[in-house]
């Protein structure tokens, strides 16, 4: 996977000077994704296909091929092996491509091309939707605006140039009534995504915008590779496992146990898979399948000793009741966006406690039941903990409701040390974390055809 960096924004922001000025600086790929809705838009009207037209758009697709190759470092485009480049820069192609960057059936026909360039190189993108949806986990994020009246000067200049004869009142029009249908259409329209950086360019000169926005790479960048080596850096501190729950807390806890296991035993079938797989003895860690809101629940009617699981931050911001019950129930936060280390603690404090450690490896919940693909996040604490793992399926068809059937499998407990995984070398924590993987996945198909 390359270093991907994502730039988006209207239409005339500059993007595309930018992020070629920087691409060149940093020695990464730059793929302007503008310039294969053009070429769309340019096969289209070619032949006589009306761009507004999205049946009749989305049927022309069949014959059309399009491809970016790279010449001295500069970007072509080629379609049906013509070279295009330059036959796109025309305001009715501008126009033609925002009418059919707005049918659903021509973003899925790039999606595939961009996500694939992306992840072989190290490319600076821009477009519109690059942050947001084809490379939601790009590594830098900008979002570079301008006012509209300083984008149509701009981009007036840029025209006269070339000899067009467009007045600026036209080209102030086109990039309004542009902005409106990049911004409005129900398909991955234009906005910043939450963890872009806005820049504004409107009083900054060309040289400034690449300067400015070359200092939020290298900074962003910088951090990540530092949080990278403090990760391979990270000590193993191995959690006491011979840790007890305090008398009465295991008393408390057992007793709602029971009567909450009860309750849910009314409420839904559950069928437990490998129970004997679960220690007797707390401070191990299930890495589970994510499935509902109650999955917590399943797991502690599972096992024996309580349980602890992060949860947002924010869930601890809101009401004060809310906050107590998750947690006294187990849950502790988590700072979303933060490095690893402060959760990483947290959770070895847990286990040391005696508490069995919930993990959501795939990191959102499932709603169709398939498994997603596991983060790395459950192999390092497991590494730095040294704690037992015991990979987890929660199985159930559809939505949770009254008398649902319900498979609660466990499979063996995963040792790391027994795995030869006894650092946070991306190398060991890649074999703890496939194993996991397969773990679950194996539960997962084993499981199912009994629902
Ligand atoms: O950046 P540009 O002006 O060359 O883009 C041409 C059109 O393509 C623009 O009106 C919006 C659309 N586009 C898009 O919808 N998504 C992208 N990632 C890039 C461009």
């Amino acid at each position: 996977m390359g270093i991907n960096i994502a730039i988006d924004g209207p239409s005339g922001a500059g993007k595309s000077t930018i992020a070629k000025a920087i691409a060149k600086k940093i020695q990464y790929v730059y793929v302007d994704t503008g310039a294969l809705y053009r070429s769309i838009a340019l096969f289209m009207i070619r032949n006589s296909v009306d761009v507004k037209d999205a049946e009749a758009v989305a049927s022309n697709l069949e014959g059309l091929d399009v491809k970016l190759g790279y010449v001295d470092g500069s970007q072509r485009v080629i379609l049906n092996g013509e070279d295009v480049s330059e036959l796109i820069r025309t305001p009715e192609i501008s126009m033609g491509a925002s009418a059919v960057s707005a049918i659903p059936r021509v973003r899925e026909f790039l999606f595939d091309l961009q996500q694939n360039i992306a992840r072989e190189n190290n490319i600076l993108m821009d477009g519109r939707d690059i942050g947001t949806v084809v490379l939601p986990n790009a590594d830098v994020k900008i979002f570079l605006t301008a006012s509209a009246e300083k984008r149509a000067e701009r981009r007036f200049k840029e025209l006269q140039e070339k000899g067009d004869t467009s007045t600026y009142e036209e080209v102030l029009e086109d990039i309004i009534k542009r902005d409106y249908n990049d911004t409005h259409r129900e398909i991955a329209p234009l906005k910043k995504a939450d963890d872009a950086i806005e820049v504004d360019s409107s009083e900054m000169s060309l040289d400034e915008v690449v300067a400015h926005i070359s200092g939020i790479i290298t900074e962003k960048l910088d951090g990540e590779k530092k949080n990278k080596t403090q990760r391979e850096m990270m000590p193993v501190n191995p959690i006491d496992k011979t840790a007890k729950l305090g008398f009465f807390r295991s008393l408390g806890y057992n007793f709602v146990r029971i009567c909450v296991k009860l309750a849910f035993k009314i409420w839904y079938k559950i069928e437990f898979v490998g129970k004997e797989n679960i220690p007797k003895k707390g401070g191990h860690i299930f890495a589970s399948t994510h499935r509902s809101y109650a999955d917590p629940v399943f797991l502690a009617i599972a096992g024996r000793t309580p349980l602890s699981f992060m949860a947002k931050e924010e869930l601890f911001q809101g009401n004060k009741f809310f906050a107590w019950l998750i947690g006294w129930l187990g849950a502790f936060p988590v700072k979303r966006g933060k490095g690893d280390t402060e959760a990483i603690d947290r959770a070895i404090e847990e286990l040391n406690k005696g508490r069995n450690l919930i993990i959501f490896p795939e990191g959102t919940r499932s709603k169709d039941g398939k498994v997603g693909k596991i983060k790395t996040g459950v192999a390092l604490i497991g590494a730095v903990a040294q704690a037992t793992i015991v990979p987890t399926a929660i199985i159930f068809e559809g939505k949770l409701k009254f008398r649902k059937k319900i498979i609660l499998a466990f499979a063996p407990p995963v040792e790391p040390s027994e795995l030869g995984v006894n650092s946070t070398s991306a190398r060991e924590l890649k074999i703890l974390k496939n194993r996991i993987s397969d773990d679950i996945n194996n539960l997962v198909n084993e499981n199912v055809n009994k629902l």
